[in-house]
């Protein structure tokens, strides 16, 4: 499993991504393996939180190697499993300063995937408060994510500092013109490309 995530990563330089992102949130396997609501091993990627966190270290170190110093590697973590006993902001504070000595730019904070009986405080920016403590805590760079709509939102919590950059799902699928717009509305220059500059 470590060499396919490494090889993945190295098919995405390949083909000419600027970026490469590990998937260790919502449930899927590096996720399975943190949480000790689902990792229940008796080998030595089970047990402590050291030993659950040993494969997604492992992968980020293979994916590392695999794309070289110069390519962003940013992971997505579920950074709680807002339930009594499951992976928890303070784990995610841990794992992040592994994760950046791993070789990992910047933690992309998301939440949730482990277990349906959770109990997630859906609502506006809900997400934002992990990655301002994982960043704060960890000294790593986030990423937020989460019902970020609004580009005064989105820019306040960069401005503020609770995290790095901001990520948006459902409103690009709404509004693919969104950073442009949001661009516009903050007085920011976006720049077009040359076919779209008699639009600006
Ligand atoms: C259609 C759809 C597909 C998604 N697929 C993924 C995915 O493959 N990987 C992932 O990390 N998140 C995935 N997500 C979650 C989004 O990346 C994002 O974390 C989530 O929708 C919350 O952000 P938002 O409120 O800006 O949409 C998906 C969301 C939607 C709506």
């Amino acid at each position: 499993m470590v060499s396919a995530f490494a090889t993945a990563a190295g098919r995405a330089v390949d083909a000419g991504f600027g970026a490469v992102e590990i998937h260790a949130a919502h449930g899927y396997l590096l996720h399975e393996f943190l949480s000790p609501l689902t990792n229940h091993r008796t080998d030595g990627y089970g047990g402590d939180r050291t030993a659950r966190m040993r494969l997604t270290l492992e992968v980020a170190r293979a994916v590392r190697a695999a794309v070289g110093e110069r390519m962003p590697v940013l992971t997505r973590i579920s950074a709680t499993d807002w339930i009594e006993g499951g992976w928890t902001v303070e784990d995610s504070v841990v794992l992040a300063g592994e994760l950046a000595a791993a070789g990992v730019d910047l933690v992309d904070a998301s939440s949730g995937g482990a277990a349906a009986r959770a109990s997630i405080p859906v609502g506006p920016g809900y997400q934002v408060p992990l990655a301002a403590r994982i960043r704060r805590e960890a000294g790593v760079l986030t990423g937020a994510v989460g019902l970020i709509v609004e580009p005064e939102q989105a820019e306040q919590i960069v401005a503020g500092g609770e995290a790095d950059l901001v990520l948006l799902g459902r409103e690009l699928l709404r509004d693919p013109y969104w950073p442009r717009r949001a661009a516009a509305k903050l007085g920011a220059h976006p720049g077009w490309p040359d076919q779209y500059a008699r639009a600006f």
